[in-house]
């Protein structure tokens, strides 16, 4: 379902080279299947596609069509990093991108901005509001912050007892403060299970609640990705995971790139490759390692950053997203006067245009001297989304332990939270507060 083609490359590295750097991938694949590698008590995002029950599913359609019966036209998700940018990116990639739905998702305790959070109630105040708070270690500050703010308006607008049907968290099977608190308000609750890792739980509640309240069909998400699946663990050098993770390690260290950039070319997948940088950032950037991971969004950034990725440092490589059909027909129109001197193009479809785009711009960056791969599916659909979820969480597992890295833990995200925390005089701090003082 996921294609890779590596065509872009072949001018950049020999042969012997990448069958060099198979080897490596099929032995990092081993390591994954093998369940061995370091973080191996994160494993459960492999079989989630196969693993999610019916009841499951049921359960997330039941809090959507309860929610429907209460006229609930604004649902808050609330979350960070991995609790919010996979369900983000599939809402955004299947959702009208101007036509306002009927249960409108939107995300919040994804920052600490203020404006954010009181525009965000004037809109509240204009809708019939529910709202999903997730967290699996159940204390990250940013969700927490927003969640006093909107359970406080909840409570206040539709009263305690209703606010408890129109909140439902998303945690820790046992521990942590919204667990605590969830229980102990009776919001319906739902599980992160332990070896799920935040940017691997799209496939859990975390992404699959969301998705259905927003109006998708996850069962089409998790057969896309239980399709993926079958086809990733066939040890093979065919493989399309172990080629992308054979490659990429392979332009990062023979060929000195140190960047690579997935790039689209509709802006439904602008938040694709947002949840692409967070999977691949906090899984590979550690032990002084690992490849930055950026995006641009074309054929926007075109107009922005083509001219670095044309002629600035070689430091990069680009993985495209190759979407090959469009779900909607425009067709450009003959015009009688041609002022804008378009009608070579007439009749021609708007994608063929975009198409055209990206093949020019794929040999022009080639030429430049930036190596190209090509990540395809066929069109966006939720089976397609499925699918390439499960393909980059793969890849992930594979490239990751063919850079001798962990890929399942984030140490370094705590740092900055030590010196908030010192700097918010959060109580048990109190001895970084004074050290973190000294040095502002
Ligand atoms: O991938 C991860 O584990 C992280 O990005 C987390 O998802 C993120 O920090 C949010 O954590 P939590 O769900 O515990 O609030």
């Amino acid at each position: 379902m996921v294609k890779v083609n590596l065509g872009g490359c072949d001018s950049f590295v020999k042969s012997a080279e990448y069958q060099s750097y198979v080897s490596k991938a099929l032995d990092a694949f081993d390591t994954l299947q093998g369940e061995k590698g370091a973080g191996n008590d994160f494993l459960g995002w492999k079989t989630l596609p196969v693993d999610i029950d019916e009841k499951l599913i049921r359960d997330c359609e039941a809090v959507r069509d309860c929610w429907k019966a209460k006229g609930v036209n604004l649902v808050i998700a609330i979350g960070i990093g991995g609790s919010y940018l996979g369900a983000k990116c599939a809402i955004e990639a299947l959702s009208h991108s101007f036509i306002e739905p009927e249960t409108k998702v939107v995300f919040a305790g994804n920052n600490l901005s203020e404006e954010y959070l009181a525009e965000l109630m004037d809109l509240a105040g204009k809708k019939n509001v529910a709202c999903i708070v997730i967290s699996k270690s159940g204390t990250t500050t940013e969700p927490a912050v927003a969640f006093r703010i909107v359970k406080e308006y909840i409570e206040k607008t539709y009263g305690k007892a209703e606010a408890s049907e129109r909140i439902v968290a998303i945690t820790d099977a046992r521990k942590g403060a919204l667990k605590t608190l969830a229980t102990q308000e009776g919001y319906k609750s739902f599980i992160v299970p332990d070896n799920v890792g935040g940017r691997y739980s799209v496939l859990t509640p975390v992404g699959l609640l969301p998705i259905v309240v927003a109006g998708f069909d996850v069962r089409a998400m998790l057969k896309g990705a239980a399709q993926e699946r079958e086809e990733l663990l066939v040890r093979s050098e065919d493989n399309a995971a172990v080629r992308y993770a054979a490659m990429r390690n392979l332009l990062h260290t023979e060929k000195g790139k140190a960047v690579e950039i997935l790039v689209t070319y509709n802006p439904k997948l602008t938040f694709l490759a947002e949840w692409w940088k967070q999977l691949y950032g906090e899984s590979e950037g550690k032990d002084g390692k690992g490849i930055y991971p950026a995006s641009v969004a074309n054929t926007a950034d075109l107009h922005s950053m083509g001219q670095f990725i044309q002629e600035g440092s070689r430091i990069m490589f680009e993985t495209v997203i190759n979407v090959v059909n469009a779900n909607r027909s425009v067709v450009i129109g003959s015009d009688g006067q041609n002022l804008d001197q378009l009608n070579y193009l007439a009749g021609q479809h708007v994608n063929h245009c975009n198409a055209m785009a990206q093949l020019g711009t794929k040999i022009a960056h080639i030429d430049g001297g930036v190596p190209q791969m090509e990540v395809s599916i066929d069109r966006i659909n939720e089976e397609n989304l499925g699918a390439i979820f499960y393909f980059f969480e793969f890849a992930c597992g594979v490239s990751a332990y063919l850079l001798g890295i962990n890929p399942f833990n984030q140490p370094g995200v705590e740092a900055y939270k030590k010196n908030m925390f010192a700097l918010l005089r959060k109580p048990g701090y109190e001895a970084q507060t004074e050290a973190i003082l000294k040095r502002i």
